[in-house]
């Protein structure tokens, strides 16, 4: 991109004081900001204009496929969800471009070692769990890796030194989400330096486009892949390309599938599955109103008592439908550090400003149907988001234990 055509595109946004030092600048900085302009999506940056509540429509429950009943059909799921892996129909994508800020560390998440005795790293949990699936369906499973800009190199580096932990080099591929302009309160973009602006990952509801951008979603076509096992990094726990999942959602024939769990209690923090205007959607838990706390189904139990894990099955071509959709965008308040007006670099105590992110939930919104899929808590939910208390290295470490896992 030329000093022109950058200077074009921040005016058509109103923010041409991303080049202000720009004469200041070596060359090589000069082409590092001018890259990075051209690689920025400034759009979102109108999103501050209307910002929009998430849920919309008549909310009404959507039942899950509980642990009995899949019980009852264990085996047809499981030689469903074998043959269709045989056939190289399914794909698993990790979503490890998030920035795990409050694990506090400065690697990428993946890489933090849960070992007590030995190492055990969180990447090598989630490998060593898919590797039970190759093992039983005795075929490899492409592996996807989303990354960011800012941990790429660390996480492609740190899984090389490893061997993948033991996974088919051949079998994994890598790409970058996008990232997302970082603003002050005012929708003014923050730089991080005289030559970059302020970015962060734009949030884990990009993977599917970010997949086709970079060309990706050809090679995903190509292998003949068709469902998308979707998974967050931090879930220690959790099972990946399940059999039994991925044949539960085949044999329903829904365009998603979502693994759940029963939540611990009314008010936990998890998304819960319900419908919104007859389409799946899920409630985040400050939008869960006394009433449907109170609400009760046919069995008397609690009507939306099922929180999202963040393991999803898409099947991918409805997902390509929603390429020209536009999804909404969550602005988010955090602390972003940047440059002041004198040059000098500030990390800030408070929020200061919005990053712009979105959701996987937003795209089973725009879908048709979902399996509410239940999985035994203990037993495959173990999330690592902080150093301690809830959902954190601790009580991970406690759960790895409940399942035999040696640390
Ligand atoms: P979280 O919502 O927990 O965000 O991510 P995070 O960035 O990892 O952690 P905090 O909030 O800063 O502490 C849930 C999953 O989505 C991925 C994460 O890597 C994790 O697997 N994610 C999140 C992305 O891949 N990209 C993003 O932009 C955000």
């Amino acid at each position: 991109m030329t000093y022109q055509e950058a200077y074009d595109k921040l005016a058509a946004y109103d923010q041409t004081h991303v080049l202000q030092f720009y004469d200041t600048l070596t060359d090589s900085q000069k082409e590092e900001l001018l890259a990075q302009i051209e690689a920025t999506d400034l759009e979102v940056i109108r999103g501050l204009a209307h910002k929009e509540d998430t849920l919309k429509g008549t909310v009404t429950p959507l039942n899950a496929m509980e642990i009995d009943e899949i019980n009852e059909s264990r085996a047809h799921f499981t030689e469903m969800g074998l043959n269709a892996i045989k056939e190289g129909k399914i794909g698993a994508v990790l979503l490890a471009g998030g920035m795990g800020t409050r694990l506090g560390s400065d690697d990428p998440k993946g890489m933090y070692n849960i070992g007590i005795t030995k190492e055990l790293y969180i990447f090598e949990c989630l490998i060593r769990n898919l590797l039970d699936v190759v093992k039983q369906a005795d075929a490899w499973i492409p592996l996807f890796i989303m990354t960011s800009e800012k941990n790429n190199d660390a996480t492609v580096s740190f899984l090389k030194e490893h061997d993948f932990f033991g996974y088919n080099a051949q079998y994994v591929a890598f790409f970058k989400q996008e990232m997302a302009p970082a603003t002050d309160y005012e929708g003014r973009i923050y730089m991080e330096d005289r030559h970059r602006i302020a970015t962060s990952p734009n949030g884990n509801g990009g993977w599917f486009i970010s997949m086709e951008r970079c060309g990706m979603l050809e090679i995903v076509k190509k292998c003949g892949v068709e469902w998308l096992n979707v998974f967050a990094v931090d879930n220690v726990l959790q099972r990946i390309a399940d059999p039994c999942f991925v044949g539960a959602v085949l044999e329903k024939g829904c365009a998603v599938g979502a693994k759940v769990v029963r939540k611990n209690a009314p008010d936990e923090k998890v998304g819960v599955v319900c419908l919104a205007d007859g389409h799946p959607s899920i409630v985040e838990y400050y939008e869960l109103t006394e009433e449907m706390m109170n609400t009760k189904n046919e069995k008397g139990e609690p009507a939306y008592n099922f929180g999202v894990i963040l393991n999803y099955l898409f099947r991918e071509k409805d997902l390509e439908e929603l390429l020209e959709k536009k999804l909404p965008l969550h602005i988010v308040e955090k602390k972003i550090p940047y440059m002041d007006k004198d040059g000098n670099f500030v990390k800030p105590e408070a929020p200061n400003g919005y990053k712009f992110e979105n959701l996987v939930l937003d795209l089973i919104r725009e879908l048709d149907s979902c399996l509410p899929y239940e999985v035994v808590r203990n037993y495959e939910f173990a999330p690592i988001k902080n150093k301690t208390g809830v959902d954190s290295v601790d009580s991970a470490r406690g759960l790895l234990k409940e399942n035999g896992v040696e640390l």
